[in-house]
């Protein structure tokens, strides 16, 4: 794992964000895996600063988001869907049929996450993944757990994701669902690049770099993959 120490989020997001253009630039076809939350936000914003400075078009790129809350309308101003344009896609030229979700109001929601699966392995796998860390330690949506997850899957959230993530819901009430990829088909991502900001993040970052590879734990198996990069700020890394 290699890990970088910034000031500041908005550096951190400058850093990460040439990681993201760099590829596009050497590879205009590549697969991009993305995050949503509050960490990736200052990326995207650079990742659109330099699409316009640069004029790197995004249009042979594809995308493939972790996960998306089940039970929510994929217009709700609160779906991820909704988020990735509303943060990203709309700033840039990719092409809406490139921008790929698991659909979390399918019917058959084991049949949704085989074709998604499938359609990331027949894509060729995803060049390089963006993710950030949950307080409890959770990738996606890959809260701690008995054994480690393979491919995408229906998964209760944990009251410990309810608590950090409801304050984005005001009028209707967080789901308690989600789909999400597995921690298995992360890991098959040819690059990994992981946020993490402010001090409710440092004993998971912690857990995650020096503590035992464990599904208590679910960023620890990063410790197994051969390129990992993780951008903390002082608070997430105060632990290490
Ligand atoms: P955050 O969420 O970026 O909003 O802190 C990260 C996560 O839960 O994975």
């Amino acid at each position: 794992m290699k890990v970088t120490v910034l000031k500041t989020a908005e550096e951190i997001g400058v850093a990460v964000a040439k990681i993201f253009t760099d590829e596009v630039k050497a590879n205009p076809d590549c697969i991009l895996g993305l995050a949503t939350g509050a960490s990736p936000i200052p990326t995207y914003n650079n990742i659109i600063k330099t699409h316009k400075e640069e004029g790197i078009s995004f249009k042979g790129v594809k995308t493939y988001n972790l996960d998306e809350y089940c039970d929510l309308p994929k217009a709700d101003k609160n779906s991820y869907y909704t988020f990735m344009h509303e943060q990203l896609f709309n700033g840039l030229d990719i092409l809406e049929e490139n921008v790929h979700f698991l659909d979390g109001n399918a019917t058959d929601t084991d049949a949704e996450c085989r074709r998604y699966d499938n359609e990331i392995n027949e894509a060729g796998g995803i060049d390089i993944q963006l993710l950030g860390i949950g307080n409890n330690a959770h990738i996606g949506f890959n809260e701690p757990a008995d054994s480690f997850t393979d491919g995408s899957f229906k998964v209760k959230l944990t009251d410990s994701t309810i608590e950090a993530n409801k304050i984005y819901f005001d009028e209707n009430p967080m789901p308690h669902y989600a789909l999400t990829m597995g921690v298995n088909q992360i890991m098959s991502a040819k690059k990994i690049v992981l946020i993490a900001t402010g001090p409710k993040k440092a004993e998971a970052v912690r857990n995650m770099i020096k503590g035992e590879v464990t599904p208590q734990v679910p960023a620890s198996i990063l410790q197994n993959h051969n390129d990992v990069e993780i951008f903390l700020d002082e608070a997430a890394a105060s632990l290490l």
